[in-house]
């Protein structure tokens, strides 16, 4: 990292000094308020069948309903109860190190924003929306909450080893992508996924992405897309295996990473388990702005 990025690495104005922000639940307005129960509406609709039972029982025992944008102060205390997770505001994207230390002490960041009712399907940063409903339910289930806290220290040690990027596809095929297979089919868990009406139905129904059973090195040296749904998806057997595949010392699996070349978004490889072949046709016809 460059010196000129570290001038920047310090608390914006009004953040203390690990960089969370008050919520101030009553500065949002009445449509703020409406957003939250238009996006949670609309994602019902397609969630029941296709979300993990992990992310719905959380959902539902955390009562993100209750009326507009949730109040920190009344989920924390469920939430903490739970698995010792909280969650705090801050104030946009935070540095690597900030960003490990909350996760390293079970805290999970959230933005304080929500989208305007003109973005419903389309933002670049995550908002409350993204970071509460899809990313907290999950914090309620022991094993995952274990693992993101376990990612928190991962993250802290990746840095030192200069092995972030790779690091950094994990988190993204699994906390915000992931899929799961269940003895009732295949389920979503990834808060990417679950907090868009759009991808929650293209990453199980749509025939143009892959589906590859979960690998731990074959994820680290896969690329991704950060501008449109994914062009592969990873298939985790159950959270447990998850926890238990990562909990192992990365020591060994970083020195193999060093000399191994990146995988790109849409390749499958010889050794992998395929569970779908995608036609990629969506790729292929532009993406999201195809017809
Ligand atoms: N086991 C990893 C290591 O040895 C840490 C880690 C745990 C990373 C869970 C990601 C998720 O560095
Ligand atoms: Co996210």
């Amino acid at each position: 990292m460059s010196d000129f990025e570290h001038v920047h690495e310090t608390p914006p104005p009004g953040a203390a000094a690990d960089w969370t922000i008050a919520q101030d639940w009553r500065s949002y307005s009445q449509v703020e308020h409406d957003t939250w129960d238009t996006l949670y509406a609309r994602q019902m609709q397609v969630l029941p069948g296709r979300a993990s039972d992990a992310f719905l029982n959380g959902l539902h025992a955390l009562d993100l309903n209750a009326g507009g944008i949730p109040d920190f102060a009344v989920i924390n205390p469920k939430l903490q109860a739970l698995t010792g997770w909280t969650v705090v505001c801050v104030p946009g994207l935070v540095p690597d190190a900030v960003f490990f230390d909350h996760l390293a002490n079970r805290r999970f960041p959230s933005g304080q924003f929500i989208r305007k009712p003109d973005q419903l399907d389309y933002l670049q940063e995550p908002d409350i929306f993204h970071d509460v409903f899809g990313h907290v339910p999950m914090l309620t289930d022991p094993d995952f909450a274990d693992y993101m806290q376990a990612y928190g220290q991962g993250g802290q040690r990746a840095a030192g080893l200069g092995v972030l990027p790779q690091l950094a596809r994990l988190y993204w095929y699994t906390v915000e992508f992931g899929l799961m297979q269940t003895t009732a089919g295949l389920r979503i868990y990834g808060a990417g996924i679950v907090s868009s009406a759009t991808e929650s139905v293209f990453a199980l129904e749509d025939a143009s992405p892959n589906r590859i059973a979960f690998d731990l090195e074959r994820v680290m040296r896969t690329l991704y897309r950060i501008d449109d749904f994914q062009q592969v998806y990873f298939v985790i057997p159950s959270i447990e295996a998850l926890k238990a595949e990562t909990l192992k010392d990365f020591a060994g699996v970083y020195e193999r990473l060093q000399g191994a070349e990146d995988i790109a978004v849409d390749a499958v490889l010889a050794e992998d388990d395929v569970l779908t072949r995608g036609t990629q046709a969506y790729a292929g016809r532009g993406g999201r702005f195809a017809a």
